[in-house]
């Protein structure tokens, strides 16, 4: 089971998005995937619709352990979601304060290993307890980067001094993953290898290594919002297409691709 948590230390970049897609076309490719919606604005909860609606959410899931009546299954075969029902914010309050609040998610989610291929954790664009709870669950993380220079500095900047802050959770048993970093909503006139290249010698050295930055590259693209007005992974909406820009489809393979060494064919 491969845990990933997608990150940023800024809002409104493209989290939800990108967690919903990946979980989708890994799920149409016949892997079982769980979401778990970790930002107390519930977006990702309501992108897919609902086969099953468990009674319980994220609270209950993290508070009581509570697996089974905490899982419910959207009309994607093979994705399921633990939804967020946390809207006051009080698990951050629960997280802080009890013993083992950083690192319950990613006990929990050692009793799923053998349920799921694969986890994608959404988290808000904020840093707090819950967002250091869903970074110390994950193997590692994905965080989309707008691809402009002022905005890929204060990438670079954040998420530095989030890994810094979260290093001593190694000695309790949680060590801080790999970060990587993917240039997201990029248009025909931002030069994407250019910002790319100069995040890589930014992160590489003050990340120790720690953040590395993707070769494939998320478009901006109309797409992306019919999908999510539709209710429908991208991919299922844009098939394979010839020219100069990939199809929907084809971006997200080969993100999924370059994301997970090893992965068998996706559908
Ligand atoms: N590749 C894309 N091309 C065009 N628009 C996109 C793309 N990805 C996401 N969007 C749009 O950008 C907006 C923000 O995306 P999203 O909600 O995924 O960001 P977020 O990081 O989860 O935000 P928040 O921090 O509020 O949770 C949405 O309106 C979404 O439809
Ligand atoms: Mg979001």
């Amino acid at each position: 089971m491969i845990k990933i948590t997608i990150v940023s230390t800024k809002g409104g970049v493209g989290k939800t998005t990108l967690t919903a897609n990946l979980g989708g076309i890994l799920a149409d490719s016949g892997f079982r995937v769980l979401l778990i919606d970790a930002d107390p604005q519930p977006t990702l909860s309501s992108y897919y619709p609902l086969v099953h609606r468990a009674d319980h959410g994220l609270m209950e899931f993290l508070v009581n352990s509570s697996v089974d009546q905490a899982v419910s299954q959207t009309t994607i075969e093979n994705l399921d979601i633990v939804l967020s029902n946390d809207p006051d914010g009080k698990l951050r309050d629960w997280i802080r304060d009890a013993p083992d609040g950083r690192v319950r998610l990613k006990y929990i989610l050692s009793l799923l290993e053998e349920r799921y291929d694969f986890v994608l954790i959404d988290t808000q664009g904020a840093v707090g307890p819950l967002q250091d709870a869903a970074v110390a669950a994950a193997d590692f993380m994905l965080s989309p980067i707008p691809p402009e220079i002022l905005s890929a500095r204060e990438f670079v900047r954040g998420t530095v001094s989030m890994i810094q802050r979260l290093e001593p959770m190694a000695r309790l048993g949680a060590p801080i993953g790999p970060l990587r970093g993917v240039i997201y909503r990029q248009d025909r006139t931002v030069d994407a290898k250019m910002i790319a290249d100069e995040l890589r010698r930014a992160s590489f050295t003050p990340s120790k290594g720690a953040i590395t930055i993707l070769d494939t590259v998320i478009p901006n693209a109309v797409v992306y919002r019919e999908a999510a007005t539709q209710k429908v992974p991208v991919h299922r909406l844009e098939r394979s297409r010839k020219g100069p820009s990939l199809s929907a489809r084809d971006t997200m393979t080969t993100l999924a691709k370059e994301l997970i060494p090893n992965l068998p064919d996706l559908e």
